[in-house]
């Protein structure tokens, strides 16, 4: 009886996944990506470059707009906001378009009841080139976004070999807890391995990771909605086991900007019935 005990814990434990208590229901937020890119030209282009205004333009209008209320709460960072590291190997982001650093911008979501999220890439850069995370990096780069009071890690895969990976990721969750500040974890991993098993261990995944990004970018049309939809549908089997309170599959953004709907390219591929 004893050991049967044993033996479900165990079983039970395995499913159950990484507990840092956060993301009890999929995350809902804001993230830069898909409307803005990686568009770097303030001069040029002020309203719409990667830069604090932009994010505490979203911030207010997440609070102002009735968005924080139903859940979207996390005004997530993506590519394109490091500026350098410093002499301490610390990163820093973009003087130019993060004066006040990104303290400051957590500060700002905290006051408005909204949670902040940042980017990163476990491998030698960005993949928009941007410094990279480096497997001698990670604990200094955990801290350093524990210490920015950040809630949120999105950790990329460009310019990585399958090895980094396979160290990296369970070693950014590690540094992460080792903070002591709860910060929700979103791993790109999956889609640099083709998001199934063999290549993926997904129970691994949920222990490690709070979400995690399956499969390929979602593009600004239909036809890659449906792209991915099929996708998740075909491996459902696979995928719908993993996921549960705290570890999630993560299809990718919900592209919400008119240009979806007008663009009579993306209308062509059929809808779903
Ligand atoms: C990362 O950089 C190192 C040192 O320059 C290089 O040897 C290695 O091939 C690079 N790895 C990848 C995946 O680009
Ligand atoms: C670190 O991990 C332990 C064990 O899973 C967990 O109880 C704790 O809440 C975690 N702390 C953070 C800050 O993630
Ligand atoms: C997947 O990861 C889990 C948890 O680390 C481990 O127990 C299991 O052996 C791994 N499965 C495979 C097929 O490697």
């Amino acid at each position: 009886m004893l050991l049967k005990t044993v033996l479900l814990l165990t079983l039970v434990a395995q499913v159950l996944g990484l507990e840092n208590g956060l993301l009890r229901t999929p995350p809902m937020g804001w993230l830069a990506w898909e409307r803005f890119r990686c568009n770097i030209d303030c001069d040029e282009d002020p309203k719409n470059c990667i830069s604090e205004r932009l994010f505490m333009e979203m911030a207010d209008l997440m609070a102002q707009d009735g968005w924080r209320d139903l859940g979207y709460v996390y005004l997530n960072i993506d590519d394109c906001w490091i500026g350098e590291r410093d002499d301490r190997g610390r990163l820093v982001p973009d003087s130019k378009r993060f004066p006040h650093g990104i303290t400051f911008l957590a500060d700002y979501a905290h006051s408005l009841g909204l949670k902040l999220g940042i980017y990163a890439d476990m491998g030698n850069l960005t993949c928009m080139g941007f410094p990279g995370t480096t497997l001698d990096k990670v604990e200094l780069d955990a801290q350093t976004f524990a210490e920015w009071k950040v809630d949120m890690l999105k950790l990329d895969g460009c310019f990585s070999t399958r090895q980094e990976r396979i160290e990296g990721y369970p070693k950014m969750s590690a540094a992460l807890n080792a903070t002591g500040r709860p910060i929700a974890f979103s791993c790109s991993w999956p889609a640099y391995e083709g998001g199934l098993p063999p290549e993926v261990n997904y129970t691994l995944l949920a222990n490690i990771c709070n979400l995690w990004r399956n499969f390929d970018d979602i593009q600004d049309s239909w036809r890659s909605v449906l792209f991915i939809l099929d996708w998740f549908v075909k491996h459902q089997d696979i995928l719908q086991p993993v996921a549960g309170p705290g570890h999630w599959n993560d299809p990718d953004m919900v592209p919400a900007w008119k240009g979806m709907s007008l663009d009579p390219q993306s209308m062509k591929a059929p809808l779903p019935c």
